[in-house]
C-alpha cells in the first residue's frame, strides 16, 4: 500500500474504496463546480512571505475558541451521510477529534444518531441544525442535542433549497443507498465497504427515524430535502432557536458582510464563513477571497470560523492571516474516514497540524494565535 503524505493520498484512497455514489456525494458541488474550483484555486493563489533567522524553537498550534481551548485551529465540518463512507463514521470522527483535541461537529443528516454519537464518545461534540417545516420536530432535535451534552448548536443557512449536484443526480444517489443492477458492479468491487456499511445496521439517517417514516418513498436525496427542509427561514428564527439553545450558537454558510454584520446583531457567538463546499450558489466567490471582507463585517464581535476547501495545513494558515481564528474540514474530513475510519482521521488531523507547524515556522510565526495577514504577501 502506497505511504499517505497527504490529504489528496487519503482522498486517492477513499475513491477506491468506496463506491462512486458517495464518493461523488464528497467530492463533487453544485451545477458546473465553479464555485467548488474557485474554493481551491484561491487558496492556492495566495502567496505566504518567507521569514529567515526568527525563534521558532517552541512552536505551538493550540489555540481558544468559543471559550474552549483546542489543540489547533482545525475542526470537523458537519457533513451529511458521513455514516456511508465507514460504518458508524460519525461515532470514528468524533473519537478522532476527540484523540487530537479538537472538535467534531455532527449533522442533521448523519447516520448515527445524536444518542449514538453520544453514547460511544464521551468527549462533548457540537450538533448541527437544518430548520425543517415541522417546527416540533427542530424542537425535538434542540432538546436531544442538549440532553447529550452537546457544547454548541451550529445552524446551517445556506440550504433554504438544495442546489443541483450534477454527480449526485447522475450516480442517482439515495438514503439508503439502493443496490440496483447500475451500481451493483461498483459494489462488488468494493467489498471491505459493502460488508461495513451496506450490511451493517445503519444505513439511514439516524436523527431523523420517526420523521422519516412517512416520507420514506421519495427516491433521491435532493427530492427528500427540498420537501422537509424549511424555505422560509430568516433571521427572526435565530431568536426562536436561542429561545430553546441557551449555549454555543454559530451560523454556518455567511459569505457576505452585510449578512456577517446581521448574524452579529442577533448574538451570535460565531460565523462560519462557507459557500457550502461549492454544493451550493454555483457562481459565488471562494470562501477565502471574501473572509476578509466578513472578519472586517464582525469587527470582534463575535469569532469567525472558515469553511471551503482545506486541504493542507498551509491552507489553515493562509485562512488564519485572512481573518479567521479557525478553520472547518469537510471533504478532507470524508475522504480520510473512508480511506481509514477512526485511524484515516487522526492520520489527517495529524498530516494537517504538521504542515501548520512547518509552514509556519517557515513564515517565521511561533505562536498560531499570532498569526495575521503579515504572513501572506500583500
Ligand atoms: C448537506 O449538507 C450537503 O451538502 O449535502
Amino acid at each position: 500500500m502506497a505511504v499517505i503524505t497527504s490529504i489528496a493520498d487519503l482522498r486517492e484512497r477513499a475513491r477506491r474504496r468506496i463506491p462512486r455514489a458517495i464518493f461523488d456525494y464528497a467530492d463533487g458541488g453544485a451545477y458546473d463546480e465553479v464555485t467548488l474550483r474557485r474554493n481551491r484555486a484561491a487558496l492556492e493563489a495566495l502567496e505566504f512571505r518567507q521569514r529567515v533567522m526568527v525563534d521558532i524553537s517552541r512552536l505551538s498550534v493550540g489555540t481558544t475558541v468559543l471559550g474552549e481551548p483546542w489543540s489547533m485551529p482545525v475542526a470537523i465540518a458537519p457533513t451529511g451521510l458521513a455514516g456511508l463512507f465507514h460504518r458508524d463514521g460519525e461515532i470514528h470522527g468524533a473519537r478522532a477529534a476527540a484523540a487530537a483535541g479538537v472538535p467534531f461537529t455532527l449533522s442533521t443528516l448523519s447516520i448515527c444518531s445524536i444518542e449514538d454519537v453520544a453514547g460511544a464518545v464521551p468527549q462533548p461534540f457540537w450538533f448541527q441544525l437544518y430548520l425543517m417545516r415541522d417546527r416540533g420536530f427542530n424542537e425535538e432535535l434542540i432538546a436531544r442535542a442538549a440532553a447529550a451534552g452537546c457544547s454548541a448548536l451550529m445552524l446551517t443557512v445556506d440550504l433554504p433549497v438544495p442546489s443541483v449536484r450534477r454527480r449526485d443526480v447522475r450516480n442517482g444517489l439515495s438514503v439508503p443507498p439502493r443496490l440496483t443492477l447500475r451500481n451493483l458492479l461498483d459494489i462488488l468491487t468494493k467489498p471491505r465497504w459493502a460488508s461495513g456499511v451496506l450490511f451493517g445496521q445503519r444505513r439511514s439517517f439516524g436523527n431523523l427515524q420517526r420523521h422519516m417514516n412517512n416520507t420514506g418513498d421519495l427516491r433521491t436525496l435532493a427530492q427528500w430535502i427540498a420537501t422537509q427542509f424549511d424555505a422560509s427561514v430568516t433571521w427572526q428564527d435565530i431568536d426562536w432557536i436561542r429561545a430553546r439553545w441557551p449555549g454555543k450558537l454559530i451560523v454556518k454558510g455567511v459569505l457576505d458582510a452585510e449578512d456577517a454584520r446581521q448574524a452579529c446583531a442577533m448574538g451570535v457567538d460565531a460565523v462560519v464563513a462557507s459557500n457550502h463546499g461549492g454544493r451550493q450558489l454555483d457562481g459565488a466567490p471562494a470562501t477565502i477571497t471574501v473572509l476578509p471582507e466578513i472578519a472586517a463585517a464582525v469587527a470582534g464581535r463575535c469569532e469567525v470560523l472558515f469553511d471551503g476547501g482545506i486541504e493542507c495545513g498551509q491552507d489553515v494558515l493562509k485562512a488564519l492571516a485572512r481573518g479567521a481564528s479557525a478553520c472547518l474540514i469537510g471533504k478532507s474530513f470524508l475522504y480520510a474516514l473512508a480511506a481509514g475510519g477512526e485511524a484515516g482521521v487522526r492520520l489527517a488531523l495529524d498530516i494537517l497540524r504538521r504542515e501548520l507547524e512547518v509552514s509556519m515556522a517557515l513564515a517565521g510565526v511561533a505562536d498560531v494565535r499570532n498569526v495575521d495577514q503579515r504572513v501572506l504577501r500583500p
